[in-house]
């Protein structure tokens, strides 16, 4: 079965000031938020994630700009372009995730469920199929 990404659009709030997005943990947001990152200043060619996380929840937003990104559950493979931002990316445990594409400015945020933690990473992707697969 083809993988299917778990893309949530988020509700924009226009009027003639401009435009507005919230997020809200146990709302729009499947969990519970207790960090944030943003990715930045990525110069062209470059990829980016190339891991997976065995426990950690995630979601990422384009705020500024897009990228693509590549996702692999061992499985079965699928590439979504994040391009603007009322559109999220949920990202669940053991998902091989890689961005690539960024465009110039490109803000890419991303909500996580847990502090920053190597020890959930899984960065080598035989690995990863090795998990997956047991
Ligand atoms: P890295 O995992 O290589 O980023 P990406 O997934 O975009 O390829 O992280 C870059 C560096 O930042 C690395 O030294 C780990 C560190 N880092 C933190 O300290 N806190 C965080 O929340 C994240 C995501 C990374």
């Amino acid at each position: 079965m083809a993988l299917e990404p778990h893309l949530i659009k988020l509700d924009l709030k226009g009027d003639e000031r401009g435009s507005l997005i919230a997020l809200e943990a146990l709302r729009n947001v499947p969990f519970a938020i207790k960090r944030t990152y943003f990715i930045f200043g990525t110069l062209p060619g470059v990829r980016r994630g190339k891991h997976a996380h065995r426990r950690l929840r995630q979601l990422a937003v384009c705020v500024h700009g897009g990228c693509k990104i590549a996702l692999d559950d061992g499985r079965s493979q699928a590439t979504v372009e994040l391009k603007s931002p009322d559109m999220a990316l949920y990202v669940p445990p053991m998902l091989w995730h890689e961005m690539f594409d960024f465009s110039e400015g490109c803000v890419l945020l991303v909500l996580a469920e847990d502090h920053y933690d190597e020890r959930d990473y899984i960065r080598n992707y035989e690995q990863f199929l090795l998990s997956v697969r047991k």
